[in-house]
């Protein structure tokens, strides 16, 4: 039976993140194109793409694709994850409605502010990037939608969790089962992180674009945003990992290989992915070297997790390919179904994934991250990671979810089936490039990057050069998200319903729970030391930074006194972990 109608309340929430997710994915691309073509001067669409609303164009495409795309389909993801592996309906639909509309809303809300930008007759304006800390600074309503939005899934994440505890009391001797955990553990650091971006965004960017507040800490907001801005991305990679594990397998035509590796790579997600922001600040001063290197070196530790994956969900391809008869070191690769865009979407996907591992190594050094910080190697980077290991998973996973929560049969499936090639070829002319250029000293986030510096690119305006690779991605690159919202369209609206869609049947793992030690379950054993290294890794650092003022310049009485207080708390925090240490 098709998940729609074993459950069409969960269906309904489902469908409506992932339309809001592929509303975003739209509008984002073509903030994308813009920047493509502009920035490399083949095509300036309208003259007054420049300056300031170059980076309203500039800030649509980073929060569009990042904040809204990617956690909306998140949010369905993890719903239809949890409700089916646990096989019971989310326990309050009140509660469920609330979230879903909450966070449709304040991306409504937040969206207007981004795009007033373009109107000068609207007293809007949120050029501030997706990296929203001091000393820029948008319209409160920019403010207000997030914080409507993050809200949002915080009860979702209690919407998840409440359902998960009611199935604990009715099982309680049972091994959580794998997509749930996922889930929780994902739903548990994101509670960790936001309390970054909340205090940054409830106590200071709001207080401060309302005028409440004439002045505040830049280094604090900074601190703050990386304090959740590292984390963030795991809730953007997340649910393409649970596609790799749970669905990846089984259109290989195999089963997972390993119940408790998967395990393992989540719990260490959990306890890692906070106390490692600071590598984001490498050269920002203000911050102790020393707190910049244990910043390093759990980011060298985070790499642990996803080479886990990369040899699980490889060794998960390898066993599907065997079954459909592949022989050899590599022969099985050429049994594999290509043609099926849901599995070469996250294949590929997983491939490029690869890549941007390598050059994330390279970001992650406090050495070698002098080279590129703040250039275009760092946008080549993230458009590996989030902008094809996530995003082309995503669209893979819509191939196999859509008519699931819909009850209809994908439609176009040519079209869909060349869609993640052309995303794949697009992205490596475009992110290659990119990171090429950002050796040349291309800075980022500039309009108009023509510097002398790197103009020894011989290349530069031709075909072979940087510009001329990234243009032709990036045209590619909008290319193939078009003949995915088509296909997504045609699909939805069209099309006859039928009993059962696609085989949505699971297979269990070669080693399943069974082997998974059981300690791995127990979560709050894991929040209590992924706490404490959240603790260990930012307490002083943070200490230090709001010592030379929470509101710099600005402090009224009542404001000093909470300094003071804070100051104090901080000093005793530092006090008791430095004891814990030694
Ligand atoms: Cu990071």
């Amino acid at each position: 039976m098709a998940y729609v109608d074993k459950r069409p309340l969960e269906a309904r929430v489902v469908r409506v993140a992932f339309a809001a997710s592929f509303l975003f994915l739209g509008l984002g691309g073509v903030g994308g194109l813009i920047q493509a073509l502009h920035r490399t001067g083949y095509f300036r669409f309208i003259t007054e793409v420049t300056d300031g609303n170059y980076y309203t164009v500039l800030t649509s495409h980073g929060v569009f694709m990042v904040l809204f795309f990617t956690i909306f389909f998140l949010v369905g993801t993890f719903t239809w994850a949890l409700t089916r592996s646990l096989d019971r309906d989310l326990n309050n639909p009140r509660v469920t409605k609330y979230w879903i509309t909450s966070m449709s809303v304040g991306a409504f809300l937040t969206s207007a502010a981004v795009i007033g930008g373009f109107f000068n007759a609207v007293p809007l304006e949120a050029n501030v990037l997706y990296t929203m800390y001091a000393p820029l600074k948008a319209h409160p309503l920019y403010y207000i939608g997030l914080t409507l939005f993050v809200t949002g899934t915080w009860v979702a994440g209690y919407d998840w969790i409440s359902t998960y505890l009611r199935w604990r009391s009715d099982n309680p001797d049972r091994r959580i089962p794998l997509m749930a955990f996922m889930v929780l553990t994902t739903a548990l650091m994101w509670y960790i992180t936001t309390i970054g971006i909340a205090a940054e965004v409830l106590l200071f960017l709001i207080p401060w674009s309302l005028g409440l507040v004439n002045e505040v800490n830049p280094t604090l907001t900074r601190t703050l945003f990386w304090y959740f801005g590292h984390a963030v991305v795991y809730f953007w990679l997340i649910p393409a990992y649970l596609l790799w594990y749970a669905v990846l397998p089984k259109l290989s035509g195999g089963r997972l290989f390993s119940d408790p590796l998967a395990r393992v790579v989540f719990v260490l997600f959990l306890v890692l992915s906070v106390p490692v922001g600071i590598h984001h600040q490498y050269l920002d001063p203000g911050i102790p070297e020393g707190f910049k290197f244990v910043a390093m070196t759990n980011t060298m530790f985070l790499l642990l997790p996803s080479l886990l994956t990369a040899f699980t969900v490889v060794a998960s391809i390898e066993h599907g390919g065997r079954q459909r008869g592949g022989k050899g070191y590599l022969g099985w690769l050429r049994t594999l179904p290509w043609g099926n865009p849901a599995f070469s979407g996250m294949a590929l996907a997983g491939l490029m994934f690869a890549a941007g591992g390598f050059s994330g190594m390279i970001n992650a050094g406090m050495n070698i991250n002098y080279l590129v910080h703040n250039t275009f190697w760092v946008p080549g980077h993230f458009h590996l990671t989030v902008g094809t290991a996530s995003a082309l998973t995503f669209m893979a996973g819509a191939y196999w979810l859509v008519p699931q929560l819909t009850g209809k049969r994908l439609v176009a499936k040519r079209i869909a089936a060349v869609q993640p090639f052309i995303w794949f070829v697009g992205m490596t002319f475009m992110s290659n490039a990119m990171h090429r250029a950002g050796l040349f000293g291309m800075p980022r986030r500039t309009a108009e990057p023509m510097y002398e510096s790197f103009s020894y690119d011989p290349a530069l305006g031709t075909v072979g050069g940087v510009n001329g690779q990234v243009a032709l991605g990036g045209v590619l690159l909008t290319v193939s998200l078009a003949a995915f919202l088509y296909v997504m369209v045609r699909t939805w609206f069209g099309g006859d319903r039928v009993d059962s869609p696609v085989d949505s049947e699971l297979p269990p793992a070669l080693s399943g729970p069974e082997h998974s030690p059981r300690v791995l379950d127990n979560l709050k054993l894991w929040v209590g030391i992924a706490v404490l290294l959240v603790v260990l890794a930012y307490a002083v650092p943070i200490g230090s930074i709001a010592a030379d003022g929470i509101y710099s310049g600005s402090e009224t009485a009542p404001v000093s006194v909470l300094v003071d207080a804070a100051k104090v708390a901080v000093g005793g925090v530092a006090e008791g972990a430095a004891e814990v240490l030694t």
